[in-house]
């Protein structure tokens, strides 16, 4: 059971001693780095992630009221409990609810070019290539319409 919680003086240490494997440091910007840039940009929204009662990921989101999307920008999931189903559990349950706050947006998301493992995981949710690049990561999105049948 995944849901997703607000980052709090509870738990924020916890989300900063999440790790991702050896070599996909560079696909993900670190925890603490994101809850930074979120001190800072109120619009980002940082998440952590839990199964049952356990921290297993992060993620971070935001609305562009320029394109009428959400952006999913940060999705990381602990070294010791990938593989497993979770990384899209939590992709499925994050866009479920960035459902229920806007029904008619869509989902676009960006990932490294070389991430294939995050490229399958997308592509295999329903998110398309755009062949769109910003700030050297691949854009992918999932129209509204698609993430209503999911
Ligand atoms: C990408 C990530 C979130 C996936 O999480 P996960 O829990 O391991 O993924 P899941 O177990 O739910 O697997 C979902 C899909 O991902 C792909 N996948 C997962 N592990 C894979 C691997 N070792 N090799 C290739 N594809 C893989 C598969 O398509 C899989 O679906 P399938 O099992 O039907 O084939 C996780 O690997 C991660 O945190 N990576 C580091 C940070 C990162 O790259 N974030 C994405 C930034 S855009």
């Amino acid at each position: 059971m995944i849901t997703l919680r607000d980052i709090t003086a509870d738990n924020w240490l916890a989300c900063i001693d999440l790790e991702v494997m050896p070599g996909q440091e560079h696909f993900v910007a670190s925890n603490l780095y994101s809850l930074a840039q979120a001190g800072v940009q109120p619009e980002c929204v940082p998440r952590a992630v839990y199964c049952d009662d356990t921290m297993i990921g992060f993620i971070m989101y935001e609305f562009d009221p320029a394109n009428g999307d959400w952006w999913i920008f940060r999705l990381m999931i602990d070294r010791s409990y990938q593989g497993r189903g979770l990384g899209r559990a939590t992709l499925l349950e994050t866009i479920r609810y960035l459902r229920q706050q806007r029904p008619d947006a869509g989902v676009s998301i960006t990932l490294h070019p070389d991430n294939e493992q995050a490229r399958r995981l997308y592509l295999g949710v329903g998110f398309e290539e755009t062949g769109t690049r910003v700030a050297g990561e691949d854009v992918l999105s999932l129209p509204a319409r698609a993430a209503a049948q999911l």
